[in-house]
């Protein structure tokens, strides 16, 4: 028998499509197991000051294709203070909370970490990022729609980029992690891609475009992480311009890429880590994120899931630049 009776849910920090799917699939798989659920609204600021409300199986209906997140979401510096964990914690034994179940990317791993470790309260983490950049996982709840959001947006800049024979760069989220430009770089034909991951030598771009225009291309479209050392889009954008003389366009697609209508893939994620969170908790598991690393469910020690650790698949670097010759 568990001795987790009542858990707790909250969505925190930068918030991803997908999210509200989790939600469901956490509520309703702890319902179905014989829990009580509340559900934390805004993140650790709603576990501080006490935003706290039951949740049954109709709080989460009809969620199941709606971005965002119904419970809200925030950044809460304060929550990694001494006196605002001490405030979560006094909230979590006014209500008879055994366990968190909490959906976020590393800020949130971390605050996790710092809670259960100075209050002992167990805490099972589920990755909900559009950044994909969680140690043990190679899927965050969020990644497959940003990347299918940008790839929509770079196919309608390819068509205007192709009638008026520019060059376009566009700008995609991920301040330290270069894996949305990467896979919607090769779903989108893109000449390049330029990531945190790996050294950006601006020469070799301007090699590549302008060979590409000797041999007749009419467009074509680089695509650059923000995080990128070179600065960001506006920098590559001004440097293209300057060397190759092409006449060239600036996209940032910014947030609309953590909104959106979940895609399928991601809805079957955010069922499949709703269920074995919660499976997981009542089987013992403890400080722990769950996720998948090719094919195979993880369960990560959140301290582990914290460290960064690059994956970047080097077979998809070389792909793309076979591809885009
Ligand atoms: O971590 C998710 C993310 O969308 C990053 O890709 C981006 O750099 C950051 O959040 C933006 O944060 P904010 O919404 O606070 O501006």
């Amino acid at each position: 028998m568990s001795s987790i009776k009542k858990i707790g849910v909250l969505t925190s920090g930068g918030d991803s499509s997908g999210m509200n799917p989790t939600i469901r699939s956490v509520v309703r798989t702890a319902l179905s197991r014989g829990l009580e659920v509340v559900g934390i609204k805004n993140g650790y600021e709603g576990l501080m000051y006490d935003y706290i409300e039951p949740m049954n199986a109709s709080s989460v209906g009809g969620i199941i294709n709606l971005g965002g997140t119904i419970l809200y979401s925030a950044r809460a510096p304060e929550f990694i203070e001494p006196a605002g964990l001490a405030k979560a914690a006094n909230n979590m034994r006014k209500h008879n909370i055994d366990a968190l179940v909490v959906i976020g990317g590393d800020g949130t791993y971390r605050g996790a970490l710092d809670f259960s470790t100075i209050y002992n309260f167990p805490v099972i983490g589920i990755p909900g990022t559009i950044d994909n950049d969680i140690s043990g996982t190679d899927y965050t709840i969020g990644y497959d729609t940003a990347v299918n959001v940008a790839m929509e947006a770079i196919d309608k800049l390819r068509d205007t980029a192709t009638s008026h024979g520019r060059c376009f760069v566009v700008e995609v989220m991920g301040r330290h992690a270069g894996y949305i430009a990467l896979e919607v770089g090769i779903a989108s034909g893109a000449e390049d891609i330029l990531i945190p991951e790996t050294p950006t030598v601006i020469e070799n771009v301007i090699e590549l475009l302008q060979r590409g225009k000797k041999r007749g291309k009419k467009s074509s479209i680089i695509v650059v992480a923000e995080g990128d050392e070179i600065g960001g889009g506006i920098e590559t954008a001004q440097l293209i311009e300057g060397k190759t003389g092409f006449e060239t366009r600036l996209t940032i697609l910014g947030h609309m890429q953590r909104g959106g209508s979940p895609t399928a893939r991601e809805r079957l994620m955010a069922a499949r880590f709703g269920f074995i969170a919660i499976n997981a908790l009542l089987d013992g598991r403890r400080n722990i994120a769950v996720g998948i690393w090719k094919g195979e469910y993880t369960y990560t020690p959140i301290a582990d899931a914290v460290k960064k650790h690059p994956k970047i698949e080097e077979t998809d670097l070389a792909l793309l630049q076979a591809l885009s010759i």
